[in-house]
């Protein structure tokens, strides 16, 4: 029987990123050589060149052959790149972090030949290669971090030893989940996941949220009835913020949960360092009908947490 192998982000976005350091690394070296092997550049037919070159600064030294560029281009894109795309094929993190800076060294690079050439298709397109392979580096450290966030439940021993406590989260790629057993762990309380019926995992998933965050809307979740909301003293609702508010999900269990849930706090989760969204609080608090004890903000940039804020 065949086994399916989880989908990686990481590992599609590695492999883009891989493309472009052997494709601009392999094409450096090649040119490079070129030029090493004929410092002229008639071989190459770019003796023509050498003139434009006469701008920048040391010319009289550095430009009147092509052993300069060609130990610069070497270096700069060919070695760099290579290296980069030996330590992707090792599945080092390293790699995509070169990966990405090697990137936007081929657009400064590229910078200094729109200084020197006329507008040109070669310049523009191996600019454009740059940005590629600058953003598939980005993508990749994303999905990497992502991909490679630690949680345990069973590093969370004291979850569940208090009956009157709960805490409700909902969470798409496991950030709010762990603030959630923290805070569950601490105060011993009870653990609830709402859960949507709608597509919330994955990018397209990612598109999904934000359409239903963008317009407020509510999304549907699982039946909240095997949960007896009503039988716990104080609840503690952990939540990220979806398109600058209260995310769709955790919307729709505070409607159902209205009138049910008689002391209340929230976490709000979200990735901006300079804003608390505790317009969140105050929407929850005005679904449950309720004066929540307390609020606070917690910034999480994929994984790593910062920032707590408090609102009593
Ligand atoms: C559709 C969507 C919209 C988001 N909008 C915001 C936002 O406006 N401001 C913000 O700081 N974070 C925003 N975020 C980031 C999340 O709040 C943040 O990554 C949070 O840690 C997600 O937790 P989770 O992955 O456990 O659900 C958004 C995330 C999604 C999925």
């Amino acid at each position: 029987m065949k086994r399916s192998k989880k989908h990686s982000r990481y590992e599609t976005a590695r492999r883009i990123l891989l493309f472009w350091t052997l494709f601009v690394g392999i094409g450096a070296v090649a040119g490079a050589t070129g030029m090493l092997v004929d410092t002229t550049g008639s071989s190459m037919g770019m003796d023509a060149m050498l003139p434009y070159f006469q701008v920048l600064p040391f010319a009289s030294v550095l430009y009147q052959d092509f052993l300069f560029p060609g130990i610069a281009l070497l270096i700069v894109n060919g070695i760099t790149n290579l290296t980069a795309a030996a330590l992707l094929i090792k599945k080092k993190k390293a790699g995509i972090v070169c990966g990405g800076i090697f990137g936007i060294t081929l657009m400064l690079w590229i910078c200094i030949q729109f200084y020197i050439f006329p507008f040109n298709f070669m310049s523009t397109s191996f600019f454009i290669f740059g940005l590629a392979q600058a953003l598939t580096g980005y993508a990749a450290w994303v999905f990497y971090t992502q991909e490679h966030f630690h949680f345990d439940e069973s590093e969370y021993p004291n979850v569940g030893r208090n009956t009157k406590k709960l805490v409700v989260y909902f969470s798409r790629m496991g950030y709010v989940r762990k603030i959630a057993y923290e805070e569950a762990n601490r105060t011993g309380s009870a653990i609830y996941e709402i859960k949507s019926t709608e597509l919330t995992a994955g990018t397209l998933g990612f598109w999904w949220c934000g359409r239903f965050g963008m317009h407020r809307w509510d999304m549907p979740i699982e039946s909240l009835e095997c949960l007896d909301l009503a039988s716990y003293d104080h609840v503690t609702i952990c939540t990220p913020i979806w398109v600058f508010a209260l995310c769709a999900p955790v919307r729709a269990f505070c409607r159902k949960a209205s009138g049910l849930i008689r002391q209340a706090d929230y976490i709000v989760v979200h990735h901006t360092r300079c804003f608390s969204y505790f317009n969140a609080a105050e929407e929850m608090d005005s679904l449950l009908g309720i004066s929540s004890t307390g609020a606070r903000s917690i910034c999480c940039k994929f994984g790593s947490y910062d920032k707590v804020k408090n609102r009593v």
